[in-house]
């Protein structure tokens, strides 16, 4: 599931600005561009009104992490590493490196440019309990509820505070994410990590939709930033509620392992069946072209539906779900061969929304059971978290919660 648009459509909706990388990269900069150059100077800005990580493309490379906070840490310890984590975050995502690397920088991303890194905080529920902040806990952080099919690992699963790094340069991300363990120690303890990937940006002659490791493209009916409704669905309005959570989301993270080995058995025609989409352009099995409004109600001559009654696209859309919307941003995995023998492989899936109770919720109790692609997934593990909006000129992330 790219995100709305083409992956590494570096640019697009000028959310990603490019511009004069690090000092060590000018000499470069001075000849003819290169793909390469491009990639490495590419910057998005860590302040503002909503996190960056949400609207952009997903990156390359991408990890997920989830950190405990550790026994004694209070509301102010966990106030101090949230403006560690923001400081160290502004450093390594700026358009200019600084003229000396912190005491904690170990130099794995010296050369490279911020690479369109962007790193997201999120707060799960057990962290309100942990720092006396139940007064202030979310309704929409209620616990996701049992879904019949799910196969969940706990120990993988939800979090007291949830990172998400992405980047288009593999060192950059892993870099990203050491430094911001390292300035967690003594206050946050690691409690999961899951690595991802998607295209790298100037891989196709054109930017276009990603592909995801079934081979469909994947993300066509994503909301997109220009719809007038995308703010209301995926972000907390101004004067919503709790208030701290203005600007913000609420995103939804599942490990699915795609069961690779049956479904590329299946014939082609079939895999298209499942979906409802054509697999070698995206165009829905309706007619038209990848973005080709998907017509549900035509059937063929025969009397049988052109998208399929379990087809994915039918089930998981919002016109069969009253309305429910939520922004994909996946990464892919690829952890090697499971104990079964097939390759431990499938998606990060990341969905954002406003409510998810108006958003994943309604949307996966149907596909639960009711997909045809459910018999290729397994849930694996699962977290919510709650993301607060942007950190102005010298806040951090969750200021408002936490001071
Ligand atoms: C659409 C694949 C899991 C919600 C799609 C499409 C593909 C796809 C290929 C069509 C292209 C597009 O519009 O993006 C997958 C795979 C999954 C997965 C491989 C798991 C590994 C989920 C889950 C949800 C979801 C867990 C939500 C609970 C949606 C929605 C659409 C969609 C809302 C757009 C439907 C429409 O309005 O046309 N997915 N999906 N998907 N998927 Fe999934």
């Amino acid at each position: 599931l790219g995100t709305a648009g083409a992956a590494g459509a570096a640019g697009a909706a000028g959310l990603i600005a490019g511009g004069a990388a690090g000092a060590g990269v000018a000499a470069a900069v001075d000849a003819e561009p290169t793909a390469l150059a491009t990639v490495g100077s590419a910057h998005i800005p860590f302040e503002g009104a909503r996190q960056a990580g949400i609207v952009q493309p997903a990156q390359a490379r991408g990890h997920l992490v989830a950190f405990d906070l550790v026994a004694g840490a209070d509301r102010k310890a966990a106030a101090g590493l949230m403006r560690r984590w923001s400081d160290a975050v502004r450093t390594m995502t700026a358009a200019d490196r600084p003229a000396a690397p912190a005491a904690y920088d170990d130099q794995v991303a010296y050369d490279a440019g911020p690479s369109s890194l962007t790193v997201t905080f999120g707060f799960g529920r057990s962290f309100f309990g942990r720092t006396g902040l139940g007064a202030a806990l979310p309704e929409a952080l209620a616990p996701l509820p049992d879904f019949p099919g799910d196969r969940l690992d706990a120990g993988r699963s939800n979090g007291d505070l949830w990172v998400q790094v992405g980047a288009d340069d593999a060192l950059v991300a892993f870099h990203a994410l050491r430094v911001l363990q390292k300035v967690a120690r003594d206050t946050a303890s690691l409690r999961w990590q899951m690595s991802g990937f998607n295209r790298t940006p100037g891989a196709t002659p054109h930017p276009m939709t990603g592909r995801n490791l079934m081979g469909q493209i994947d993300g066509t009916n994503n909301p997109k930033p220009a719809d007038p409704d995308f703010e209301r669905r995926i972000f907390v309005p101004a004067k919503g509620s709790p208030e701290w959570m203005a600007g913000g989301s609420y995103a939804v993270v599942r490990r699915i392992r795609m069961l690779l080995d049956d479904w590329d058995h299946l014939p082609v025609a079939r895999q298209e069946k499942v979906i409802g989409r054509r697999k070698s352009d995206g165009a829905p099995l309706s007619g038209g072209t990848e973005f080709t409004p998907v017509d549900l109600g035509k059937v063929h001559a025969d009397g049988s539906l052109a998208i399929a009654g379990d087809a994915h696209i039918r089930v998981a859309a919002a016109a069969s779900n009253e309305g429910a919307a939520m922004l994909r941003r996946a990464f892919s995995y690829h952890d090697g061969i499971g104990a079964d023998g097939t390759p431990d492989a499938g998606l990060l899936f990341v969905a954002w929304q406003a409510d998810p109770l108006k958003g994943f919720v309604p949307v996966q109790r149907k596909l639960d059971g009711g997909d045809g692609l459910s018999r290729f997934l397994r849930h694996e593990s699962s977290g919510l978290f709650a993301v607060p909006g942007g950190a102005g000129k010298g806040e951090y992330v969750g200021q408002r919660l936490l001071e």
